[in-house]
């Protein structure tokens, strides 16, 4: 094909180790278990794969908290079962990029356990350490960010959770350090990373106060029962107000060049994904990452036509303005952080349809697509019912403040909990309909519990053996998708942009135009694009239809049927 690299046309697939595949029979997924399903992920059709945090961890944050960077932790396998794991994937054509998580570690890291010993260490100054508390900052997980450590009779600062101090990244020995990690990993063949948190690496060095009336319990109560449009927008205000001196601070372009610059030193197109939106992380193009998340895509109560449109205008100029032309953009609607595109973007009549829908969506837009596991056997988010349950922290530290301090009555405390906790979309994987889903022998306590419309198909193994589930039309998209050069490459070209229904738009190169229309709604439409500049005296040939579509060349004018998703070739002449 074109000089494109792999992550371009990539479709990339995000492996949640804990819960993707328990191969030990011990309740928590592990590399024996990813390993064995590598033919079930080559079968679906998709390129690579990231695999969120699986390094030695206390997992007080599901093991984004972690303490050695060069290991494995011990409940997913060994390092030999790691290796086993990445030269299967290769062997598939898989690549695989991991977790790294720059911004904090474990407090139960060897350079925190030093660092807080004593004032004057060797690694004294590897973390931010303050006599007391210089502001009122909130950690964004549990409560005040500044915690006290009896060792040093000093105050630690953590943007995320307390048993996750910030690295001070003003000190070049932390960089080394973790540029060492980096490395390690490189050295061993991965594919690249996906860049943890990047926005909270520095802090505001005047130290500002926030000026919002509340701390981070009051304000997650706030926001939880905030009705009112007034309500909703201070509630926005006060979480940008609350956080924007600790997030977004000068400093993370030249250590993301610092980075790009260690992982140009590899062959094989290293990449670098930042979970971050910010456009200005991509550099000119070509000396930062080359990779951030379209989050605002997300970032929407609802999909609709209007705001994919709104959406892709302003990224795609913004992306065309960098100053190399090399920027690329990069799309998902889902991850082990929010809630399933199922259930977030369902309206509960349709959610099916608006799944699918969704699915094409990310599969057809220009950029690289990045899917997470279950989604594409449907699964849904799974609401906890007990406090006991609660793997999250952070779920289980705001149950307490507000049923403690704020008197909030346990049995409401318990239904926002369950709304608010991460838990609730990183259940197990679904693989069959057989006790725990067969993501663990039946015997055994999985660590979260299983969503049970396991029992109701939303499985692999029942999907597989269905050719309308939507396993299948994952697999049928990810196919048509591999086969068409637009859609991997093609320009972005919005077609009759009045529509507050349907979705309709060209994917164009030089080898091919592609039309793609999505129907959110359940109306019927007559179109006709026979006077489209594109399209004129030209037929369409289907290339994927979810209406049953006559495969044989037509004119652009046809019936749209509710909730339709129709790819097809323009062919002229
Ligand atoms: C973002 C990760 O995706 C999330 O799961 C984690 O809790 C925070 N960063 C802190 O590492």
């Amino acid at each position: 094909m074109s000089s494109l690299k792999w992550w371009q046309t990539a479709v990339f697939y995000q492996i949640y180790p804990r819960s993707f595949a328990d191969g030990n029979g011990d309740g928590i997924g592990d590399f024996k278990g990813i390993t064995e399903k590598l033919d079930y992920l080559a079968s679906l059709g998709i390129d690579a794969l990231w695999l969120s945090p699986h390094f030695p961890s206390p997992n007080w944050d599901c093991g984004y908290d972690i303490s050695d960077y060069s290991n494995v932790a011990s409940e997913y396998g060994t390092m030999d079962d790691f290796k086993l794991f990445l030269d299967e994937s290769h062997k598939r054509n898989l690549r695989l990029i991991l977790d790294l998580v720059l911004n904090h570690t474990s407090d139960e890291h060897p350079w925190f356990v030093e660092s807080k010993s004593s004032r004057d260490n060797p690694k004294a100054d590897w973390y931010v350490w303050m006599d007391s508390p210089p502001n009122n900052w909130q950690s964004c997980f549990d409560g005040e960010a500044w915690t006290y450590s009896p060792e040093r009779n000093q105050y630690y600062y953590h943007y995320f959770m307390k048993q996750q101090p910030d690295l001070n990244w003003h000190n070049p020995e932390v960089k080394k350090a973790m540029w060492d990690a980096v490395r390690f990993w490189l050295d061993l063949g991965v594919d690249g990373y996906r860049l943890d948190a990047i926005g909270t690496i520095y802090e505001d060095p005047n130290l500002t106060p926030h000026n919002v009336p509340m701390n981070l319990a009051q304000l997650r109560s706030f926001s939880d029962t905030a009705k009112t449009p007034k309500e909703i927008k201070l509630k926005e205000k006060y979480w940008h107000e609350m956080f924007k001196n600790q997030w977004g601070q000068a400093g993370v372009h030249d250590l993301m060049k610092e980075l790009r610059a260690v992982v140009d030193e590899y062959d094989g197109d290293r990449v670098l994904v930042g979970e971050d939106d910010n456009i200005d992380y991509m550099g000119n193009g070509q000396d930062e990452l080359q990779l951030v998340f379209n989050f605002p895509l997300m970032r929407t109560e609802k999909i609709t036509p209007t705001h994919i449109r709104k959406n892709q205008k302003e990224r795609l100029t913004q992306i065309d303005n960098l100053a190399s032309g090399a920027g690329w953009a990069c799309n998902t609607l889902g991850n082990h952080d929010c809630s399933r595109i199922h259930t977030r973007f369902g309206n509960k009549l349709h959610d099916a349809q608006l799944a699918r829908l969704n699915a094409a969506l990310v599969l057809t837009m220009k950029g690289t697509p990045f899917l997470y596991n279950g989604e594409e056997i449907g699964m849904t988010d799974y609401m906890l019912t007990d406090i006991s349950q609660v793997k999250d922290t952070m779920g289980s530290w705001y149950y307490h403040a507000i049923v403690i301090d704020m008197g909030v009555h346990p049995e409401e405390a318990m239904l926002r909990t369950a709304e608010m906790t991460r838990d609730k979309n990183r259940t197990p994987m679904q693989w069959s309909n057989n006790p725990n889903a067969g993501f663990s022998p039946a015997d055994v306590s999985p660590w979260l519990p299983i969503n049970p419309n396991y029992k109701d198909g939303v499985n692999v193994h029942d999907q597989e053996n269905n050719p309308s589930s939507l396993l299948h039309y994952y697999k049928h998209l990810l196919r048509v998708r591999k086969e068409s050069p637009s859609l991997k490459e093609g320009e972005y070209i919005p077609l009759q942009t009045t529509s507050k229904d349907y979705f309709a738009f060209l994917r164009q190169s030089d080898k091919q135009t592609v039309l793609v229309i999505l129907n959110y709604s359940e109306k019927v439409f007559e179109l006709d694009f026979s006077r489209t500049k594109e399209m004129k005296n030209a037929n369409l040939k289907t290339l994927f239809s979810s209406a049953q579509r006559r495969p044989d060349q037509f004119e652009p004018k046809f019936k749209l049927s509710p909730f339709e998703v129709f790819i097809a070739e323009v062919v002229r002449g």
